[in-house]
């Protein structure tokens, strides 16, 4: 399964859910750059220098990543990727290593995404995204108590850019998908509760 959808647009707080409910591993790129980006290794160095900047790192680095990391024996019985693909050429690989049964779109209004990201928190340690809007001041994550942190690219700057190479780069994938009959649309515009309540309704 693939979560599609702008920056910003909830794919890992829906991720979180979706993976809880149909017990499947949970496949953030962006999860795993970060991680490398912190503990320094050479993917983490390359990909640093186009996540600051809100550029989309090189779809021959990322499509490896997630080559090895579906291969691996927890992705058996299905996984969620979220955040990629984000190119055609990446989705085109994907078929190359794996078959998909079914793609999320998770719809967002472009005004709102700005202040979804510039108020997002995220746990250090699980991933799990917050926002200073209903954390009533609140540093640690409920769900792990890790520490709360801003992520790098959540600057109005590279947030303005990260959009921009979205609507560029992504969202020709929506007609891709859609082309292939896979393509499911959900309004994230809606409470969070509500948005993942539509998810399990369109993969029933
Ligand atoms: P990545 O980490 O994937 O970032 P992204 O796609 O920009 O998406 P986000 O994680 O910012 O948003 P989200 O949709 O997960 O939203 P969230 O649930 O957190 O990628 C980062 C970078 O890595 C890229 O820019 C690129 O450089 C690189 N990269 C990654 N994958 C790549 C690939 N395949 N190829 C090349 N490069 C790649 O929610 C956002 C906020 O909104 C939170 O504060 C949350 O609390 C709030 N919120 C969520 N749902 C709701 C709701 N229903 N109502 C109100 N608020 C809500
Ligand atoms: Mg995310
Ligand atoms: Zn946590």
């Amino acid at each position: 399964m693939v979560l599609l959808g702008a920056p910003g647009a909830g794919k890992g707080t829906q991720a979180f859910r979706i993976c809880e409910k149909l017990n499947v591993p949970h496949i953030s790129t962006g999860d795993i750059f970060r991680k490398n980006i912190k503990e320094l290794t050479p993917i983490g160095v390359i990909a640093k220098g186009y996540i600051d900047k809100g550029e989309l790192v090189p779809d021959s680095v990322t499509e490896e990543i997630v080559r090895l990391r579906l291969a691996e024996p927890d992705c058996k019985n299905g996984y969620l990727l979220d955040g990629f693909p984000r190119t055609v050429a990446q989705a085109v690989a994907l078929e190359r290593f794996s078959k998909v049964d079914v793609v999320i779109d998770i719809d967002v209004p472009t005004e709102k995404l700005l202040r979804r990201m510039t108020g997002r928190r995220v746990c250090e340690k699980c991933g799990q995204s917050y926002h200073v809007d209903f954390l009533n001041g609140k540093t640690t994550c409920s769900e792990c108590g890790g520490s709360l942190i801003h992520r790098a690219d959540d600057v109005e700057e590279t947030v303005n850019e990260r959009l921009r190479v979205y609507a560029e780069k992504t969202m020709p994938l929506v007609q891709f998908y859609q082309d292939k009959g896979l393509l499911k649309r959900v309004n994230g515009d809606l409470p969070t509760d509500e948005v993942f309540a539509e998810i399990l309704k369109v993969l029933e």
